[in-house]
């Protein structure tokens, strides 16, 4: 029978099997996925395991600190945090168009990544010989990869390394849907805000700015991005909707009124959507009353935002981010 504890007991049985005592590294992305596939090994191998944080400053409110702190108090895990921020924020200077925020920030990942790799690879101790990945079963049928059960592939070149350094990739959540992840999460004790996490995309809060990416633009698309949160929290709407994505149109402006003034301030789109798995998806009805709530306060309590929409799109023709 399927029951959450027996998973993480055959996984991580296997993964002792398979690993021996040689190291393993792993990129936490701060979702649910690389979250539950991270505590996994964790659980199977405790500090043969070191798991790398790349803090591009591009999560919401919050969740960066969910991570380096809640998530390694709940787990154990030996974490390494990359604070790479400036360096993110650097190069995405004055970039506007999306696929070009994308490029930047794969790229620039990886080369953060890798440079993290060495230095673990660098310290005394048994070879690093795995890497964990967060793949799910979705995943592995849409790669036309049908192996079942079998969690470990053998994976050259990893991008960086000496080239005859052979890493195997460690798959633990392969044969699982995403609920089940849930599960396993909450049966490994990882703080729900990470498990009940929505989906939310590599580039961040990057291609949740329509116009260039600075500090200030992300300060204000957090703050009205937590506000949703917690309104949505409250009203016990979360796992009702797939994704509420939350858009700043940085370079738009409108007119609005406060008290005696005139303003003159950015629009927050609210885009929330229910979806079976995002490849088609419809956007969500809300109560009214949650939406009131929700514009009331970020027109308040964000000061460079005079005004608050609501994307009506399906998908298709719309996308689920705007950018
Ligand atoms: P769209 O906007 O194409 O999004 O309807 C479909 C799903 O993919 C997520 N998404 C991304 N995820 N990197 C990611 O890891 C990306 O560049 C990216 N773009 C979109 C989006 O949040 C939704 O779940």
């Amino acid at each position: 029978t399927w029951t959450s504890a027996n998973i993480v007991d055959e996984q991580v049985e296997l993964i002792r099997q398979q690993v021996g005592d040689a190291r393993v590294i792993s990129a936490l992305s701060g979702g649910v996925d690389s979250a539950v596939s991270t505590a996994l090994v964790q659980k199977a191998i405790g500090d043969q395991l070191t798991a790398v944080f790349v803090d591009h400053g591009l999560l919401r409110q919050g969740e960066a600190e969910q991570v380096r702190q809640d998530y390694v108090a709940a787990t154990g895990v030996d974490l390494k945090v990359v604070d790479a921020k400036d360096q993110f924020l650097g190069f995405l200077e004055g970039v506007t168009d999306p696929e070009e925020k994308r490029k930047i920030i794969g790229r620039e990942f990886i080369r953060t990544f890798e440079a993290a790799e060495r230095e673990v690879l660098a310290t005394p101790g048994a070879p690093v010989r795995f890497l964990v990945q967060g793949t799910l079963y979705p995943d592995v049928v849409e790669s036309g990869g049908g192996e079942g059960a079998a969690n470990i592939k053998s994976h050259h070149n990893v991008g960086g390394l000496p080239e005859d350094l052979e890493f195997s990739l460690i798959e633990p959540l392969r044969t699982l849907f995403k609920d089940e992840v849930r599960q396993v999460g909450r049966q490994l004790g990882i703080p729900e805000a990470i498990v009940s996490r929505h989906p939310f995309p590599g580039p961040g809060l990057a291609i949740r700015i329509v116009g260039a990416v600075s500090e200030e633009r992300l300060e204000i698309l957090r703050r009205a991005d937590a506000i949703v949160r917690e309104e949505t929290t409250a009203a016990g709407l979360d796992s009702e909707i797939w994704q509420f994505p939350v858009v700043l149109l940085a370079d738009v402006r409108s007119v609005g009124v406060q008290g005696d003034g005139r303003t003159y301030g950015h629009p927050i789109v609210l885009r929330p959507v229910s979806s079976e798995d995002a490849m088609t998806a419809d956007w969500s009805r809300l109560p009214y009353e949650l939406l009131e709530r929700i514009s009331t306060r970020i027109t308040n309590e964000v000061d460079e935002v005079n005004r608050v929409v609501l994307d009506v799109t399906s998908k298709p023709p719309g996308t689920i981010e705007w950018e």
